[in-house]
């Protein structure tokens, strides 16, 4: 009984230092700033770190181009190759997950992301932005490649813009706490 005891409290003891420890980054992709403006609110309301997911070969700026250049990814299924990594992903315990709706779901370099480091047992918490999709088919998307996740179902999806306040309640919602 007594090694029980002693065990339950170090057990206490560890899972509390770790939840003491744990951080959050904030991981986008955005082609033309919608994404980023969000991305950059979050972080100044949480004081969390921001991480962009940038392809090595940088899109189109023309907007009709990038249209069928993402298109194409799509069909491929392509995996585009990214220009930066993050340092050491198993210090994060939550990743807040932005990206734009392209072509119903998330842009083919948020797939190359996620599919780039183990996020089993780490909590995704997703934000889109878009012309009136929605989240569309990416939350299924993202639940396929990273099955072992615990991803957000209470995700804030933005059309246009949003106020810092809307975004500082949605925190509050999904339990982030707001500075
Ligand atoms: C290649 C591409 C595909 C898009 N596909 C969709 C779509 O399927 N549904 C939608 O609602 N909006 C779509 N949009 C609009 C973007 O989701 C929207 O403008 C978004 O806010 C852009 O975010 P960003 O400024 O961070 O890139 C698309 C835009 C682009 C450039």
């Amino acid at each position: 009984m007594k090694k029980f005891l002693v065990l339950f409290v170090m057990t206490l003891l560890c899972c509390s230092s770790a939840s003491a420890e744990s951080k959050s980054l904030i991981a986008y992709f955005s082609w033309s700033g919608n994404t980023e403006a969000v991305a950059k609110t979050i972080a100044d309301v949480t004081g969390f770190e921001l991480f962009e997911i940038k392809t090595l070969k940088p899109y189109t700026k023309d907007y009709d181009s990038v249209l069928n250049v993402a298109k194409t990814e799509q069909n491929q299924n392509a995996r585009p190759e990214l220009a930066s990594h993050v340092q050491n992903m198993a210090q994060y315990d939550t990743i807040i997950l932005g990206f734009p709706c392209w072509w119903g779901t998330m842009p083919m370099a948020v797939f190359t992301f996620l599919e780039e480091y183990d996020f089993s047992g780490k909590r995704i918490i997703p934000f889109v932005t878009h012309g009136g999709s929605s989240f569309g088919r990416s939350l299924n998307d993202m639940r396929k490649i990273i099955p072992n996740a615990k991803i957000e179902s209470n995700g804030l999806s933005i059309s246009g813009t949003a106020s810092n306040q809307r975004v500082a309640n949605w925190l509050n919602e999904v339990g982030i706490t707001v500075k």
